[in-house]
């Protein structure tokens, strides 16, 4: 394996100094690429793409041959993992993501068991080994999981929604059960993440994207806990190199210490919080990453230089901070404008770091 040649996402991750932010976008390969789109049209859909390791491979590599990004994204998706459970995965025509099988009554819950990540997303091993023979050590390779609640959130519910009633249900009426459903996806989520983290995988991240539609003491119990044992339990390092993890919590900003205390290198940040008060809340703990709001990439190539230089200057002349969006790119955003964003966050970030250290 060859020598990584840009490790600037990794050093800003362990809080080293570093001569620009680095920058990646979540979901960068995704339908807001007109090649992406061509590729999943001649996977025919969205799971076969992602279970084609060498098609996964290509809309992986596709970003970064338009975009100067310092990361590469493994694509594939947070709800393999309960499919691979038996769930039932599939992607309904405009309308996300939905399982056959939900989790509703008690002895399915009693019969959830964490699947083994090498046989039965074999596929996904082989698409990480496939994307770090193809990336060449030219930047990072970053693997991922769902977290284990957002996970619960999407098989209970069947899908997305917008009240949460079916997992809330279950959370105030029968905490054991979910309790027991969160247990299973803790095991599976360290398996599967360590399972990547040894098939290449340079870093890893934790999306928690439901965790904030809960109560402040709901979320220690039910998902940062759980959060907390699978950082505890992941590779900490290979071939002689830190394996950074992040963990995000869209809607995260109220509790961002309780965040940064759980032994994760970085906390995600949503567009939501200032990061330079974030950075004097925990940024003497962990790295942060973010906090673009996906929607300002919709904006002039000026407002969307404004909004980049406003987050860098806001951070400030620190290490520790890994460009990002608060949220996954929507498919609506104009390509070139990722561009404009990558030349502002690296050319802003140049100039702010060539400065003397502010306090
Ligand atoms: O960031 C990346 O580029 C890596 C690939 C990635 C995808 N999904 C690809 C994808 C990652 C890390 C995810 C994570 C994911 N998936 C999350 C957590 C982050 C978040 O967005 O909150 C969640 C909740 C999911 C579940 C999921 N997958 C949903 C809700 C949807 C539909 C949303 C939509 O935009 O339509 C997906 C589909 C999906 N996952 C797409 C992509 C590129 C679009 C599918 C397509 O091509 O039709």
């Amino acid at each position: 394996m060859s020598a990584l040649k840009n490790d600037t996402f990794l050093r800003a991750l362990q809080r080293l100094p570093t001569d620009y932010t680095p920058l990646w976008l979540m979901r960068q390969a995704g339908r807001y690429l007109p090649e992406y789109n061509a590729t999943r049209a001649r996977a025919g859909d969205f799971l076969t793409l992602c279970k084609t390791p060498d098609l996964a491979t290509e809309v992986t590599l596709q970003p970064l041959a338009r975009y100067p990004l310092d990361a590469a994204i493994l694509f594939s998706d947070i709800l393999t993992v309960p499919d691979a459970m038996g769930l039932g995965l599939y992607f309904a025509q405009g309308e996300g993501p939905r399982f056959e099988r939900p989790l509703r009554d008690e002895w399915e819950i009693r019969d959830l068991s964490a699947p083994d990540p090498t046989d039965k997303l074999g596929y996904v091993m082989d698409a990480v080994r496939s994307i770090r023979r193809a990336l060449d050590g030219s930047v990072p390779l970053i693997g991922f999981s769902g977290s284990p609640y957002t996970l619960a959130c999407y098989m209970v519910e069947g899908g997305g929604s917008d009240d949460y009633r079916h997992i809330k249900t279950m959370l105030y009426s029968r905490p054991d059960l979910l309790h027991r459903i969160l247990e299973v996806n803790t095991r599976a989520v360290i398996d599967y993440l360590n399972a990547q983290i040894e098939a290449g995988a340079q870093a890893v991240m934790i999306f928690d994207s439901w965790g904030g539609s809960l109560t402040p003491h709901a979320y220690k119990e039910f998902s940062l806990d759980y959060m907390e044992r699978i950082v505890a339990a992941l590779i900490k390092e290979r071939d002689g190199r830190r394996v950074p993890s992040i963990i995000f919590t869209k809607g995260g900003g109220n509790w961002l210490e309780a965040m940064a205390g759980i032994g994760a290198d970085a906390v995600g940040l949503d567009w939501t919080v200032d990061i330079g008060e974030a950075r004097r809340r925990i940024g003497d703990q962990v790295a942060l990453q973010g906090n673009l709001d996906p929607s300002a990439l919709h904006g002039t190539p000026d407002s969307i230089r404004a909004e980049a230089h406003r987050i860098i200057d806001s951070y400030g002349n620190h290490p520790g901070h890994v460009f990002n969006l608060g949220h996954g790119i929507s498919q609506f955003t104009n390509p070139d404008n990722v561009s404009v964003l990558a030349e502002a966050v690296h050319s802003r970030s140049r100039a702010v770091r060539a400065a003397p250290v502010s306090a």
